[in-house]
């Protein structure tokens, strides 16, 4: 642990009177919203503070000492954190190493943020960002809650199951949703600041994670889960003296090594049936597609001899000097300084001696065969919005993929199958003609997936509604229009194994 700004103190009595006394506060997400407004809110979003001071410079009481001292790092009266914290007050704060004096004001040493859903608040301590610092950040800085960080809680399936790893578990964000569906969970971090935040957060929660100190897979060898959640340190970042290698982000590999090995090892540790959901980085060079990268990754874990069925959403894509201008700002260099200059110089180098010609994000699920051999690889394109959060449907995809590929057509043409709720049929029709010139089927949650529909299919969806198998609607529209039975079923199982995998169509 860095000895000049270790983790805050694990004292669980002390720790208790901070809850409390946040929770008797009503500190929590909608309140401080509220508080600051869509416009001071989104500028925190973005690292300026600016919105926040001002929209808070003529307002007292608890709440505004709280977003003061916590959210902004500013000074603080000490009276003013004792009526924010009346069973902790200022001093307990201090001796949690939550604060500092200043003068003779408090000045808090790591960020305290609300966190949750309708359902409940967790209260989330991390270093402070650069709003508050107003400086670039130090190489182990312990990241808070980030849009990444959200991506991936939103993502993951959350079936309940008996053991799960967080890889990377930073401040312990996502142990804390996995404590709400799996029995134990262990949490990983090569940063023992990191686990020293996860093991406060933790007590705050009320909750007993297995803290684990090591690199990637190596505290887990030879264990197995039944979900594995990992926003790993995924930036590929040049290892180059004068750009720094931020804990929090690099995984100490070349390229998109530590998402590569992940895939590739992964498997090893999971359970058969298991899933792991991942975010990751991939390098795509030139004459490539970016399945031709991830696909390479599933071939190694298969060689490797745990091979993972695997569903892919790739959902951006940045050309270098895109990808170099994320990371050079994101510690905290301010755009057109000389060093983010250097820093993005050298991404662009990096890059360049590589071939790479665009850098692919994703999330990634994997799943282990029940069996020795993999039972299907989906990788997909989809840029657009998806539901949030996207977990239920990430399993129901998973479940649905593991079901097709285990079915034959016979099998798929068997079931009775019917449309959600969530799916709709648009018809769109040229002014002054009677028959519709495009029929789509469009799905409102999971992808939003939107499925062009034939005459045959349009037929078959009109009749999806559990009480009828696809094959004998598939017989019936063949009739109906005068077409030959095996190219009507040709047509109907492509498109109903395409409609199941993305949830348009139920069993
Ligand atoms: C992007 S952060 C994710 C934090 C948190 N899980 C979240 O979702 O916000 C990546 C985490 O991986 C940790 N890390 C970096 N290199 C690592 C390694 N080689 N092995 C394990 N963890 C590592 C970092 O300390 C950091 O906490």
């Amino acid at each position: 642990m860095t000895p000049d700004h270790p983790a805050p103190a694990l004292d669980p009595e002390l720790l208790g009177r901070l809850r409390a006394d946040l929770d008797q506060a009503g500190v929590d997400v909608d309140a401080l919203e509220e508080l600051l407004g869509p416009v001071a809110s989104g500028a925190l979003h973005r690292e300026d503070p600016l919105p926040a001071r001002w929209r808070l410079r003529d307002v007292d009481g608890p709440l505004a000492t709280f977003v003061r001292l916590f959210t902004l790092g500013d000074p603080v009266d000490p009276a003013e954190v004792d009526e924010l914290l009346p069973t902790l007050t200022a001093a307990g704060l201090v001796e949690l190493g939550l604060a500092r004096e200043d003068g003779t004001s408090l000045r808090s040493t790591a960020e305290v943020r609300p966190y949750g859903d309708e359902t409940r608040t967790w209260y989330v301590l991390s270093d402070h960002g650069e709003t508050a610092l107003g400086t670039s950040l130090p190489v182990d800085h312990v990241l808070g809650i980030g849009g990444a960080s959200t991506t991936l809680a939103a993502w993951t399936p959350r079936p309940e199951v008996r053991r799960a790893l967080d890889l990377g578990t930073g401040c312990g964000v996502q142990s804390l949703h996995l404590s709400t569906h799996v029995g134990e969970v262990v949490a990983t971090d090569l940063s023992q600041r990191a686990l020293g935040y996860a093991a406060v957060n933790a007590a705050l929660a009320g909750l007993d994670l297995d803290l684990r100190a090591g690199s990637m897979l190596e505290p887990v060898a030879g264990e197995r889960f039944d979900l594995v959640v990992s926003n790993p340190p995924f930036v590929i970042t040049p290892r180059r003296a004068d750009v720094p290698l931020y804990e929090y982000r690099d995984g100490g590999a070349v390229g998109d090594d530590v998402v590569a090995s992940l895939v590739r090892d992964l498997g090893a540790h999971l359970e058969p049936g298991g899933l792991a959901q991942l975010l990751g980085n991939w390098e795509v060079r030139e004459g490539q597609d970016w399945r031709d990268v991830v696909g390479g990754w599933l071939d190694a874990a298969e060689a490797a001899g745990h091979p993972v069925d695997a569903w892919v959403v790739q959902r951006e894509e940045q050309d270098p000097a895109e990808y170099a201008a994320t990371w050079s700002r994101d510690g905290g260099q301010r755009a057109g300084t000389p060093e983010h200059e250097g820093m993005s110089l050298a991404w662009l180098e990096d890059f360049a001696a590589r071939g790479v010609e665009r850098v692919g994000f994703g999330v990634i699920t994997l799943q282990r065969p029940a069996g020795e051999r993999p039972t299907f690889r989906d990788l997909v394109d989809h840029r657009g919005p998806v539901t949030t959060p996207m977990g239920a449907s990430v399993l129901a995809g998973m479940r649905a993929r593991t079901w097709l590929a285990e079915h034959d057509d016979a099998a798929v043409l068997d079931v009775a199958w019917s449309c959600p709720p969530d799916v709709t049929e648009e018809r769109h029709t040229r002014p002054g003609e009677a028959d519709p010139t495009v029929i789509v089927l469009r799905q409102g949650g999971g992808l939003g997936r939107v499925i062009q529909l034939s005459t045959v299919t349009a037929a078959l969806v009109s009749v999806c509604d559990g009480e009828l198998t696809a094959g004998v609607a598939a017989g019936a529209i063949a009739g109906l229009l005068d077409l030959d039975p095996d190219a009507v079923r040709a047509e109907v199982v492509p498109f109903v194994r395409e409609a199941v995998a993305d949830g348009l169509l139920v069993r």
